[in-house]
């Protein structure tokens, strides 16, 4: 089982920017933790940061064939990009779009999300907690996914 972690412009800024909206933990110890959580539960995990909203669409465009699900924090082109939700439209892996700060509470460009209606799931505004329980609900889905697969083998197999 793989999941890809894909983030967005600024992110690697975390622990410099806007500390009173983001908080201090930086994007590697973030990772570091998802890490942790992967390996205790036997996922594979890869993390990918771009500025660039070419480089995100090719990287999801690469979890074709390779990753089982996608934790996407696609920061301010959450609020512009029909690119990068037409990206993952076209992949049709089973994706979760996180958010630190809750959008809905911040500046009105903030309260929509391009992306969100075609990902499975949104967590938003829990801080960098928001990420493990993105790990939590996405093992979940994949490991249901998983099951039903192997509940309908058996089912061909008789
Ligand atoms: C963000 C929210 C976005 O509006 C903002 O542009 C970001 C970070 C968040 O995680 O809260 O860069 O995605």
């Amino acid at each position: 089982m793989k999941i890809v972690v894909i983030q967005g412009p600024n992110l690697n800024m975390l622990g410099i920017r806007e500390q009173n909206i983001y908080g201090p933990m930086k994007l590697e110890d973030i990772h570091q933790q998802m890490k942790t959580f992967a390996e205790q539960n036997r996922i594979d995990i890869e993390f990918f940061q771009s500025n660039l909203e070419g480089e995100i669409i090719d990287r999801l465009q690469e979890c074709l064939g390779d990753a089982d699900g996608i934790i996407i924090n696609p920061a301010a082109y959450t609020h512009t990009s029909i690119a990068i939700r037409d990206a993952i439209s076209a992949v049709q892996i089973p994706t979760m779009e996180v958010h630190l700060s809750n959008i809905h509470q911040r500046e009105e460009f903030r309260h929509t999300s391009l992306t969100a209606p075609v990902c499975t799931g949104q967590i938003i505004g829990m801080g960098p907690f928001g990420y493990h329980l993105a790990m939590v609900g996405m093992t979940q889905i994949l490991n249901e996914i998983q099951s039903l697969k192997q509940q309908k083998q058996a089912q061909m197999a008789q």
